[in-house]
Parts: structure tokens; C-alpha cells; sequence
């Protein structure tokens, strides 16, 4: 097997301005497949330009495959509709989504406001309208199209986040990405009578703009490092191989998993200590 057999088929990936998107996007357009980009920003049309290079050319065939830009806010039910109408009308049909679009932005309960009782509401919709409620409306268009097809695989990007509790980053976060967890079992039991697919990426900490040291103070940089058994943050090409296999005929057999890929740490059973806040005194307690 020399490649895996992703050249010409048609893929959508969402959230592709940047980031793990923008890598999976690449990864695709160099084995050969027809790569549609969508993203809420219009950096998406850059992003896509840059991917001519890398096997695809904008609106020309290069190799079997193509390279298409789509400016589109998953959480808009009708843009997400039309997003999916337009790849069918202009691939024929389509093969591979992978549903990845993304945000964070909220501070962690260990930060200033990230409390469950600090809060805003807005900030938690915010979070859970992308990350829940926009793959929701992903994932409807897609099965719409691939069930009728007879055939499809779906890749959501969930996150390490979503499957234990994480100290470090924000309750919509955790919860959205939990959630997400339960969706693409959910949707992976129902579609498999039909031949679509469906498994997550369940990635650690990779630098980008969601994930990376950042603006982080250095202990906490330092901190995410010494979680991770492979000892470095990841980089959005690291995601791609498994994004390729699980995408491909290559997995024909696998549905409904939640496939880490995280430099080993999740392996460990908690997050190390240094990364949970110190007990806070009772008021009774006479030591404060
Ligand atoms: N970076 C990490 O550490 C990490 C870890 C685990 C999971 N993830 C997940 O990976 C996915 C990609 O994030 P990333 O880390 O590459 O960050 P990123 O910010 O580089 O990419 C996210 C992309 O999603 C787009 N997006 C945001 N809101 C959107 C909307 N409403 N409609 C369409 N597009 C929208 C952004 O414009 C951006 O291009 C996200 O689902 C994120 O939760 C990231």
C-alpha cells in the first residue's frame, strides 16, 4: 500500500482558515483528493490559494484533485445547507467531511472570570454554539447527502478536553467537547446501516491559535510540556496522519471511535499536580 486512498474524493473540511483544519486540508490536497475549505473567516480564501502548491490549484484540476475556498458560520443552520448544496453541485458529490470548525477564548476555571460561578452566559453560548450546535447543523447536511449516497466517512475534531476533566481550559470548552464525544457515537450508530462513517480526533494541546503557549505565563507553558509524555505541544501536522487514515477506505472497518492523538497524555492517569489550584481555607480554618 503505498498511499491511502483518499485521491479523488471529495472533501469538506470546516474551520480550514488555520490551524489543524488548515493542515488536514493540505494533507488532502497533496494525496489527490477535492479539497472544499470553508471557514467563517475569509482568510479562507488565502488559506486555499496557499494549498495550490501543495497538489491543488484554485478552480484547476492538478493531479485528480482540486482546491475550493467557502466562507461559512457553521453556527448559521441555512449557510451550513447551502455550504454542503454548493460542494455537491459543484464536486457530484461528497466523500469526506471533516467537521473541525472551532473556539475557545473563555479563561479556564483557574483564571480570573473562569469560575463556574464568573461565568458570562454569553461566553458560554458563544463557545457552545460552534463547537456543539454548529457541528450539530454539520453533521445534519452531511448525513442528508451521504445517506442518500450510500457511502461516506465523517471526522469530527473533538478533544482531549472532552474526555476527562481539564483544569486548564474552559468549562463551554470541556462540556462542548464531551458532547461532541457523545454525538459522533450517537450519529456513528445510526448511520453505519447506511455506509457513512463517523469517528473523532481527539487531539492534545497543539499550537495554534485555540491551543500553543501563547500569551501563557511561562510556568503554565512549562506546565502543558511536562504533561505530555512526548514532551513538546503538537503541531497541526501531527494530527494528519490519523486524519488521512480515518478519512480513507483504509479504516473501512472502524466507526464510532474517538481516536487520541495527544504525545501520550492522556495515558496518564490525572494531569499533574502542579497543574490544580491549592486548597482554598474554610473561614473557620484560622489559617488564612
Ligand atoms: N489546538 C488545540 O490544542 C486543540 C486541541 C484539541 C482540539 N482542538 C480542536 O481543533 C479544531 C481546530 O482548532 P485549531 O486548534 O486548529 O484552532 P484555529 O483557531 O487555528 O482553527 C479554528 C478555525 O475554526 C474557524 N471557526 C471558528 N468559528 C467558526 C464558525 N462559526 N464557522 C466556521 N469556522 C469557524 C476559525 O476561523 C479557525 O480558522 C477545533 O475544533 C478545536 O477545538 C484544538
Amino acid at each position: 500500500m503505498d498511499t491511502l486512498r483518499i485521491d479523488r474524493r471529495v472533501v469538506l473540511v470546516t474551520g480550514a482558515a488555520s490551524g489543524i483544519g488548515h493542515a488536514i486540508a493540505r494533507a488532502c490536497a497533496v494525496e489527490g483528493a477535492t479539497v472544499h475549505l470553508a471557514d467563517v473567516s475569509d482568510a479562507v480564501h488565502e488559506a486555499a490559494e496557499k494549498l495550490a502548491g501543495a497538489g491543488g490549484g484554485i478552480g484547476s484540476e492538478v493531479g485528480s484533485g482540486s482546491v475550493a475556498s467557502h466562507v461559512c458560520d457553521v453556527t448559521d443552520p441555512a449557510a451550513v445547507r447551502a455550504l454542503v448544496d454548493d460542494v455537491v453541485t459543484a464536486s457530484g458529490r461528497l466523500d469526506v467531511a471533516f467537521l473541525n470548525a472551532g473556539v475557545n477564548g473563555v479563561p479556564s476555571p483557574l483564571q480570573p472570570g473562569g469560575a463556574i460561578d464568573e461565568i458570562p452566559f454569553e461566553a458560554w453560548r458563544r463557545v457552545m454554539d460552534v463547537n456543539l450546535d454548529g457541528l450539530f447543523h454539520c453533521l445534519q447536511h452531511c448525513a442528508r447527502v451521504m445517506k442518500r449516497q450510500r457511502s461516506g466517512s465523517i471526522v469530527v475534531t473533538a478533544s482531549t478536553a472532552g474526555l476527562r476533566a481539564e483544569p486548564r481550559v474552559s468549562y463551554p470548552y470541556v462540556a462542548s467537547k464531551s458532547a461532541v464525544v457523545g454525538l459522533v457515537r450517537q450519529a456513528a450508530l445510526e448511520l453505519a446501516r447506511f455506509g457513512v462513517r463517523v469517528n473523532a480526533l481527539a487531539p492534545g494541546p497543539v499550537v495554534t491559535n485555540i491551543g500553543g503557549p501563547g500569551p501563557r505565563p511561562e510556568a503554565a507553558v512549562a506546565e502543558w510540556e511536562n504533561s505530555v509524555p512526548m514532551r513538546r505541544w503538537g503541531r497541526p501536522d501531527d494530527v494528519t496522519g490519523l486524519a488521512l487514515l480515518l478519512a480513507s477506505d483504509d479504516s473501512s472497518w472502524m466507526t464510532g471511535g474517538i481516536h487520541v492523538v495527544d504525545g501520550g497524555a492522556s495515558a496518564l492517569t490525572q494531569v499533574p499536580s502542579d497543574a490544580l489550584p491549592a486548597p482554598i481555607p474554610t473561614p473557620d480554618s484560622g489559617t488564612d
